[in-house]
């Protein structure tokens, strides 16, 4: 999968810009606050349909505007691709996809791959579990379709259940009705642990080789699913939904006091181990550093073994995070992977990259300068 072109308008800080990008290696330097990031973020967009920050919508437009678009022109298993995304001070985003405008913007996710890797996604490491469910979620969105579905049909499920459990003594119709609800929350909720067992199955299978790699064969990374109901080892599918059920059935009681879910995969975790202790509390900046560069470049593994093509790979300001030796190891690895990093110091890059085929843009107050020699 290769994005060729990227046009933005009113978009952050930029006016209008083309970029025409190169299907390996696209660096774009620049000082702070230039719109390092905010480039990388119209390309998440268009990928993910949210951005990776915190704002509201109305402050991807730029702040004097009151619309804005981006376009991005790829190519993916040999078929040409335009997406492009309308943005609008108060209304909803619309996405057209080869012209055809999407219902919903969540159907646009597996259309575009990316892997982002930003110095924020320490947490996913450092981070409450939220943030590795978000992790995972997003990544298996991109390459499984059911699983937005699933996961969006759970949220509704958890709410209108916790509305019954907070209700249960008040309304008697609600002792029949929490049995359908309960049905509804198992089987959803036992389709989304199939999936996140595969996908955390297969993050480890890669990410435990890249780290051994990354470490020169001396830590072990270890990764394994923290299903919150009950260890899924040695289960076969029958014996997952009645420990489900189990789980519901006893603390049945727990759950009407409290007024809320307590057992599904809305509390599930991933822990992350090296050498046998958790990463997050025992782990050193830089054993974290290495964790989270090989879940990245797993992730990256994955969506080629899924649909058959590597994703754009995104690497803001992440250069300056890692040592010399990840440095070099990332850069290689990033071989035959259409790669947009963002840096505001070029020299080691240089460097590294001396006999790769790439991209230079200079980034200064939103204009972006092509300064490939
Ligand atoms: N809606 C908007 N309209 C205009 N400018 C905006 C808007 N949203 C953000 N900005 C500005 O964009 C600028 C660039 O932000 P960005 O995060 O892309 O910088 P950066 O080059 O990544 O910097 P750093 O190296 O510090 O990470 C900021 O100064 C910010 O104020
Ligand atoms: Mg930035």
């Amino acid at each position: 999968m290769i994005v060729n072109k990227l046009k933005i308008k009113n978009f952050r800080n930029f006016k209008e810009e083309t970029i025409d990008l190169n299907n390996s290696l696209n660096i774009f330097i620049g000082d702070n606050g230039q719109g390092k990031t905010n480039l990388m973020e119209s390309i998440y967009l268009s990928s993910i349909g949210r951005t990776f920050r915190l704002n509201s919508e109305n402050e991807l437009i730029n702040f004097k505007e009151n619309k804005s678009c981006i376009e991005i022109s790829m190519v993916k298993n040999n078929y040409n691709i335009k997406i492009e995304l309308f943005l609008e001070k108060g209304k909803r985003k619309q996405v057209l996809v080869n012209g055809i405008k999407l219902d919903k913007t969540a159907e646009m996710i597996g259309i575009l791959n990316n892997v982002i890797f930003t110095p924020d996604d320490m947490k996913i490491i450092k981070g409450s579990p939220i943030e590795r469910r978000k992790f995972v979620n997003i990544d298996i969105s991109q390459i499984k379709p059911k699983y937005k579905y699933l996961l969006n049909r759970y949220k509704k499920i958890i709410t209108e259940r916790n509305i019954i459990l907070k209700n249960y003594y008040t309304k008697a119709e609600n002792k029949d009705i929490i049995n359908i609800w309960n049905d509804y929350l198992i089987n959803t909720g036992f389709e989304i642990i199939l999936f996140r067992n595969d996908y955390i199955n297969k993050l480890k299978k890669y990410s435990v080789d890249i780290y051994k790699d990354i470490s020169g064969n001396k830590e072990k990374l270890d990764l394994s699913y923290c299903c919150n109901i009950g260890s899924l080892d040695n289960k076969d599918n029958d014996r997952i939904k009645k420990m489900f059920n189990e789980k519901i059935s006893m603390n049945f009681k727990q759950e009407v006091l409290r007024g809320t879910t307590l057992y599904g995969p809305h509390k599930d975790d991933i822990i992350i181990k090296i050498d046998g202790k958790e990463c997050k509390y025992f782990g050193s900046q830089g054993q974290q550093r290495s964790a989270i560069l090989s879940l990245k470049l797993a992730e990256i593994e994955i969506i080629k073994e899924e649909i058959g093509e590597y994703p754009i790979l995104l690497l803001d300001d992440v250069m300056s995070e890692l040592d010399n030796k990840r440095k070099g190891y990332l850069i290689n690895y990033i071989k035959g992977i259409q790669t947009v990093i963002t840096t505001t110091d070029d020299y080691d890059l240089n460097v590294l990259t001396k006999n790769y085929n790439k991209n230079i843009f200079y980034i200064d107050k939103g204009k972006i300068s092509n300064i490939t020699n």
